[in-house]
């Protein structure tokens, strides 16, 4: 085990730079090129069981509740099952009903959080079927559920998560294919998002050279003392976490918001001492999401628009950050990226203790 920060100043920054490996990692073995499926030896669970799942319910804290949103979007929109994700520390207290159809997935870096427990003891005493999304092998989680995919994202030391976070996105990913090709998920499409998530290790590195940018854009976003994110869709998962990430490392404000929302009331704090960061991805949303940016605009609001390349958001943006295009559905997992270097540097600028954030703790496992 390499507990080594190496060249790098933080650990965080280490593990961000190591997510094209650990990608990989969790990649290796996992895709069926033969049945352009994903191949999940962990499972436990056969075609049949898998087919009469009626229904996804993702359960996690922090920041694994919010790549619990993202995967929750994308399995619904691959595999065109209805699924959702909540804070496990809310789902264990409110007696929630426990379906026989639904699949519960239990999702955790260290496998040791106790609400995430909790909740995986709360559906089992209650006949229910769950699955762990765990990077810790043998941990509490791990061991508890009913088999699972391990992230296999390497140990995380840093507390803020971020390549155990990737991993988890792709982990979904992984989920959201298999359930896809038991149903009506074509070969075909199977094939594209097999080919993209082979793709993403290369696209990360790729935006890694963003880097000074974010550090540019970081230098003025630090002096605010509150800032929005916002997102629609696949971005909003992306606009929660990147809010979550600023606020554990940076100690700065934040919050997050969807962009359809907007108008419905957060436009009334909009004006120059108040930076949004825009999620803005090329796809069927962009037309909407551009005009949010122009209300945002009008106000005065000072804005970094995190997009693909491509994208004219003309003179609207005061920092632009480009990400490369993957297929729609695997898009949010590479819109992250530039917002944990974003946390990152705001968090160097402010001189944070960036590895051990006050009051926070790696894993919480008490009550
Ligand atoms: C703590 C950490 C968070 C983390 C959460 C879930 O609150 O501070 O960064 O996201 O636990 O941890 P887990 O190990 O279950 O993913």
């Amino acid at each position: 085990v390499d507990f080594d920060q190496g060249d790098h100043d933080h650990f965080m920054v280490k593990e961000i730079h190591e997510q094209p490996e650990a990608v990989r990692r969790c990649l290796r073995g996992r895709l069926d090129e033969r049945f352009h499926t994903a191949h999940l030896g962990g499972l436990e669970l056969d075609a049949r069981e898998m087919r009469a799942i009626r229904r996804v319910k993702i359960l996690g804290c922090g920041s694994a509740y919010y790549a619990g949103q993202l995967g929750a979007q994308l399995i619904e929109e691959v595999a065109r099952i209805p699924a959702d994700a909540e804070p496990a520390s809310e789902f264990r207290y409110r007696n929630p009903v426990i379906d026989p159809e639904t699949l519960y997935v239990a999702v955790s870096q260290s496998g040791e959080t106790y609400d995430t427990l909790a909740a995986v003891q709360e559906i089992k005493r209650k006949g229910g079927r769950v699955i762990g999304l765990v990077n810790v092998v043998g941990s509490t989680i791990a061991r508890e559920c009913c088999g699972g995919i391990y992230l296999h994202a390497g140990p995380e030391v840093a507390v803020a998560s971020t390549k155990a976070l990737t991993n988890m996105s792709v982990g979904f990913a992984l989920l959201g294919i298999h359930l896809g090709r038991i149903r009506d998920l074509s070969p075909a499409n199977g094939q594209r998002l097999l080919d993209g998530l082979a793709a993403l290790p290369a696209q990360i590195e790729e935006v890694f050279e963003s880097r000074p940018k974010i550090a540019d854009a970081a230098g003025w976003l630090a002096t605010a003392s509150s800032l929005f994110f916002v997102g629609r869709v696949r971005g909003f998962p992306v606009a929660r976490e990147g809010a979550q990430k600023l606020k554990e490392v940076s100690y700065l404000h934040a919050e997050a918001y969807q962009t359809s929302e907007l108008k419905h009331g957060p436009l009334a704090l909009i004006s120059p001492e108040l930076p949004t960061v825009a999620i803005v991805p090329d796809d069927e949303l962009l037309d909407r999401n551009l005009t949010a940016l122009h209300e945002i605009g009008a106000r005065s609001g000072p804005l970094m628009v995190i997009t693909h390349q491509g994208v004219d958001v003309g003179e609207l943006a005061t920092s632009v950050i480009e990400v490369p295009r993957n297929e729609p559905e695997l898009d949010p997992i590479l819109l992250t990226i530039p917002l944990q270097l974003l946390a990152y540097e705001v968090s160097v600028q402010l001189g944070r203790d960036i590895d051990k954030p006050r009051n926070l703790a790696k894993s919480v496992t008490v009550e």
